[in-house]
């Protein structure tokens, strides 16, 4: 009986008309009517629901579910379409009565679910407490770990997938809390309807962080050993420029046989990597990746919304912004890694299976160093103090098996976890590019102005020039505010990957595979893994659908300051497209301003 209600109750929300976001100036992605179906018609085996204050309550309340669902389910979602912009509150932990099935990037579901294992009781969720910390962890480079680490850690691998199947200690149900939480599989609690997305967005970095704090201390318990901690790959420096060697012995619990197998050692990692692989010396992709990362830290960095990611607020459909560091290197990492011969570059190259190859751990745990490096390189380079960042949640089982709420604010401070980053140079921290060439080619005859030039196809490489609305800005202006290349409107079919490259002062001459001088500003890639077709946009990027543009923000002040611009009303710009690149369209470039949040 209770279904039949719950569908009735379904069919009558008339979507399309009581959907009336109007996001402007950002865009929101609407979910597609029949996933908005397919998440709230759908009935759990297990009957769970929560209530108005958040509660879980579980089993035999199908009346009450009814209510919820007919009636409070169908206001909620009214009020919140009706006030898109009275949504300011943190991002509520993942319902965990909504989880479905992963959606994949063309559309399709994956055939399983990835819903973890649900505790006997959701009605009262803890709030995780933070344990003294005694001694603080030291996280090593993986290139230099001992074989007695190595073993440890791999018996803990090992131990990890041999429990149960459905012990949500077990490896794949680890793996599978980073498929739910980014495959679209929950809602957000108390917002019926709004899928939860942890990637895109100012989420990015805390998320990662909860999700390896608690796989580290799981394997720390499965080998008696509270000391232990992951390793961190460390690709941001020559040394770690290939994958590494512990992850690539055959048979061992760390090993994935589902890797690009072009890519093992010592094959050098390309940090920009999208599809194909570049044609230039170890040296020059050793200068590149060591340019992109001064890039994506310093150049590309100056604020938290650009480190970070866009702010996304309880209610909000999820929308693309992502921070300079999820786009390059982490993105790129997931796709270099990735099985090109698997229809989504299983495992590493696609959100749902990711966290099934042991090497994502040292991944993202080089994610997580960025965040603690990038805090340190001064100016405004600080944490958001925006409390709907601070108090947004997540859930995670710890190695007790017990199911807490974790909040951001409880993580910013990576010693209060217990843990900091072995102290390795970091050779990119002063590769600041310097300026290759002399002149501005302003006058050439091939560059025309960005007005006549835009809306165009980017099937070639394709040069213009661009006023700039303020010129010989003072060292106070450019501390109010940054000076930024904005790129509107860009339309691009989302399960291609796409790249194209940034430069300033330079011509249809330029020379692409050389990123490590001041005319090299920026690039973007997408990353077509996202949930419902959604795939990624470049760094602060927005962008929703296939048929729905995107964004990118590339921050300009310094690079305007290498190359001597600082003067100039109008300046060059060469967009060179890569793999995919041909098939973007560009609808605009303009050159705009952005102060800093705090
Ligand atoms: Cu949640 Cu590297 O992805």
């Amino acid at each position: 009986m209770a279904s039949t209600f719950l569908v009735t109750s379904c069919t009558t929300i008339s979507y399309p008309s009581k959907f009336s976001y109007k996001p402007s100036p950002i865009f929101i992605r609407a979910k597609p009517i029949d996933n908005y179906y397919k998440v709230n018609c759908k009935i759990n085996n297990s009957i769970i629901n929560h209530d108005d204050e958040g509660k879980y309550f579980p089993g035999k309340l199908l009346d009450r579910r009814s209510v919820l669902l007919g009636l409070g389910g169908l206001t909620n979602f009214i009020g919140v379409a009706n006030k898109p912009f009275a949504l300011g509150q943190p991002v509520p932990p993942p319902d965990l009565s909504t989880c479905s099935t992963a959606s994949l990037p063309d559309g399709s579901n994956v055939p399983f679910t990835c819903c973890p294992p649900l505790p006997k009781d959701l009605s009262n969720i803890p709030t995780y407490k933070l344990p003294n910390v005694s001694k603080v962890k030291i996280r090593p480079a993986a290139h230099n770990v001992t074989q007695d680490y190595i073993d440890k850690y791999s018996t803990a691998i090992q131990r990890m997938k041999s429990l149960d199947e459905d012990d949500p200690l077990n490896f794949m149900q680890q793996a599978n809390i980073h498929c739910a939480y980014c495959n679209t599989c929950y809602e957000e609690l108390g917002f019926p309807g709004v899928p939860l997305q942890v990637h895109c967005s100012w989420l990015f970095f805390p998320f990662h962080r909860w999700y390896l704090y608690f796989f580290e201390r799981i394997l720390g318990s499965l080998i008696d050993d509270d000391t232990f901690a992951l390793p961190f790959w460390n690709y941001d420096s020559q040394v770690g420029m290939q994958m590494p060697s512990l992850y690539n012995v055959v048979n061992s619990p760390l090993y994935d046989p589902n890797r690009n197998q072009n890519h093992l050692p010592p094959n050098v990692i390309d940090l920009g990597f999208t599809t194909i692989d570049v044609d230039a010396s170890d040296e020059q992709k050793i200068n590149n990746n060591l340019t992109m990362m001064y890039r994506q830290m310093l150049t590309n960095a100056p604020c938290p919304q650009l480190f970070f990611g866009n702010p996304i607020r309880g209610g909000e459909q999820p929308i693309c912004g992502m921070g300079t560091i999820e786009y390059i290197p982490h993105n790129s990492v997931h796709r270099w890694v990735g099985n090109p011969n698997n229809k989504f570059r299983e495992n590493m190259g696609t959100f749902y299976s990711a966290a099934r190859d042991p090497i994502f751990y040292a991944h993202h745990a080089n994610i997580d160093r960025m965040w603690t490096i990038w805090k340190t390189l001064g100016s405004k380079r600080r944490d958001f103090t925006d409390r709907d960042w601070l108090d947004s949640a997540f859930l995670f089982y710890d190695e007790n098996r017990t199911l807490v709420k974790v909040t951001v604010q409880d993580c910013i401070n990576n010693e209060k976890l217990g843990y900091k980053y072995e102290d390795v140079p970091i050779p990119w921290r002063n590769f600041r590019p310097v300026r290759r060439k002399q002149k501005v080619k302003k006058n050439a005859k091939n560059v025309k102005p960005a007005t006549k030039i835009f809306p165009s196809k980017l099937n070639k490489t394709l040069p213009f020039s661009i006023q700039r609305p303020k010129i010989s800005r003072t060292k106070e202006d450019k501390n109010i505010e940054e000076e930024l290349l904005v790129f509107n409107n860009m339309k691009f079919d989302e399960n291609e990957c796409i790249r194209f490259d940034v430069f300033i002062n330079e011509d249809e001459g330029v020379k692409a595979k050389v990123l490590d001088r001041a005319e090299y500003v920026g690039s973007f890639a997408n990353l077509p893994h996202m949930h419902d077709g959604a795939g990624g946009g470049g760094q602060n990027t927005t962008t929703t659908s296939t048929s729905t543009p995107a964004t990118m923000s590339l921050a300009i002040t310094e690079i305007l300051e290498d190359l001597g611009l600082e003067d100039e009303e109008e300046i060059v710009v060469v967009l060179v497209p890569h793999s995919g690149g041909k098939e973007i369209t560009i609808g605009s470039v303009e050159i705009s301003t952005l102060a800093c949040a705090n």
